[in-house]
């Protein structure tokens, strides 16, 4: 009771502690506007067949008409009930506050007459379902990965008090099609605040915890589904089984794990200790994220491979990213979110995830000091670390400053990204276009954006030209 005591002020702390940073952080900063006005038939080609379908939404992969890129959007019907209202409402105010490595990334959120379109990265390896089905039981190398991925991200979900209540095998997805791809957690559209009374039964019966059942319930019933999947990995089946619904909750309810089929034989001590541990079922005295995280079966069958020269290579561009303006840095974010490849992210979400040593998704001083200490000697070191880090960096921050500049920065990309702030295809970058673009978060002037533009408006004639878009840009290069 002491240590749930100390654990849970722990927790309220940290919280604390982590919205005050992303006040501070977040003051006068210019952020890309997801929420967008206009025609999304204008900015996209939507490919055929779908590739997911629910009762009211179709999810479709689509190509961006300016950046040639593809994307995945999730198209909701409107006007067909007040709970799907309800849901896509909560699922788009969610991801808009989840910047996270391994949580589906939003880029833009359009909407019209009959629909709501949610546009996103697409992945392309598939879902964990697929990969069972193909593999059917996963070495306990293989499943510590994707569990210690599943922990990492519901601690930060759980951390940021956003319980995901639908973890199951359809909404974890590969991000590319390789051996080295990593889990990511999809559809937020079930989510629920925790401090709400959580009493709703969404998610298949196979991943409900008792109490979730019961219809009175908080965060661990996420933790619950992952010792689910757990589970499952290292078999190939559910641990409670029945032929219908009904007969699989009654099972979830008076059964208890059991390890007696000869799949079990060769599994671990400590892997069935997680599992049991996981699917405990007083949700009292189930593990938090953060205590499964440090479990032994994790520590001693996971290992993230990172290679040496891409931590180095990571770390030089943020010791000597250098924003010339607010703008400036808003605009390479605009560029990472349109023009990254997927093969670029998935260096840097490595990396991220390698400095993420108290694993709460966001890097503080004492993450970057420890790895900068790696490669540089100590006086360069806390000479540059209160530059690179007044705040802790969230992740769309880091990605920002440690994309590889030269590649980011060609002239081509730079055209693109113009192209995307013209909207009305001018030539010239109006104040008004940047309004549509970007969002200027906790401003402390009633209108920032007549200043805003100022600063990188050479000929003070109150748009942006291409000229001065590219000297504005190329200025990242020079440090
Ligand atoms: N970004 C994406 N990249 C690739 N495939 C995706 C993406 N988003 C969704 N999908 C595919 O579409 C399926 C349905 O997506 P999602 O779970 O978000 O929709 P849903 O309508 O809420 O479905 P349900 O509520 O039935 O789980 C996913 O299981 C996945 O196969
Ligand atoms: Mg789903």
């Amino acid at each position: 009771m002491g240590n749930k005591q100390t654990e849970n002020q722990y927790n309220k702390e940290h919280n604390e502690k982590m919205l005050d940073c992303l006040i501070i952080e977040n003051r006068n900063q210019i952020e890309v506007l997801i929420r967008k006005a206009g025609r999304v038939s204008k900015e996209y080609s939507f490919l055929t067949p779908p590739i997911g379908k629910g009762k009211y939404s179709e999810i479709r992969k689509i190509i961006n008409k300016k950046t040639g890129i593809m994307r995945a959007v999730k198209i909701i019907q409107k006007n067909v009930s007040n709970k799907i209202e309800g849901k896509i409402i909560n699922e788009i105010n969610t991801l808009e506050l989840l910047d996270h490595p391994n949580i589906v990334r939003v880029n833009e959120y359009f909407s019209d007459d009959r629909f709501h379109y949610i546009i996103t990265e697409y992945y392309s390896g598939g879902e964990l379902i697929d990969h069972i089905d193909k593999q059917r039981v996963f070495t306990e190398t293989q499943a510590a990965k994707i569990i210690y991925v599943l922990l990492y991200t519901i601690n930060y979900c759980h951390k940021k008090q956003i319980c995901h209540r639908e973890i199951k095998l359809e909404n974890i997805l590969f991000d590319r099609n390789s051996e080295d791809s990593l889990p990511i957690l999809i559809d937020f559209g079930s989510c629920s605040k925790m401090d709400h009374k959580m009493t709703s039964q969404p998610n298949h019966p196979y991943f409900q915890a008792p109490e979730l059942i019961l219809g009175n319930y908080h965060s661990g019933v996420d933790i619950w589904a992952i010792g689910v999947i757990l589970y499952l990995l290292l078999c190939g089946y559910p641990p409670f089984r029945g032929k219908t619904d009904e007969l699989i909750i009654k099972s979830v309810i008076r059964h208890e794990v059991e390890f007696d089929d000869p799949e079990w034989d060769n599994t671990s001590e400590e892997a069935k200790n997680l599992i049991v541990k996981l699917l405990q079922k007083d949700p009292n005295r189930r593990m938090t994220a953060e205590m499964a995280l440090n479990d032994i079966w994790i520590l001693k069958n996971y290992e993230l491979k990172v290679f040496d020269g891409l931590i180095k290579r990571v770390v030089t561009n943020l010791a000597t990213f250098q924003a010339s303006s607010r703008l400036q840095e808003a605009t390479l974010k605009l560029m990472v979110q349109f023009l990254a490849t997927r093969e670029e992210l998935s260096e840097l979400r490595v990396v991220f995830m390698h400095i993420d040593t108290k694993l709460d998704g966001v890097l503080d001083q004492d993450e970057l000091q420890a790895v900068m200490l790696k490669y540089y000697d100590q006086s360069f070191v806390h000479q540059q670390i209160n530059k690179i880090c007044q705040h802790p960096l969230t992740y769309s921050t880091f990605l920002t400053r440690s994309v590889d500049r030269q590649t980011m920065l060609q002239k081509s990309k730079i055209e693109t990204a113009f192209k995307l702030i013209d909207r009305n295809g001018s030539g010239n970058i109006s104040v008004e276009e940047l309004q549509d673009t970007f969002k200027v978060c906790n401003a402390e002037t009633e209108n920032p954006w007549s200043e805003i533009m100022t600063e990188v408006d050479s000929n003070q004639d109150g748009s942006l030209s291409l000229l001065e878009f590219n000297q504005m840009m190329r200025q990242l290069l020079i440090q």
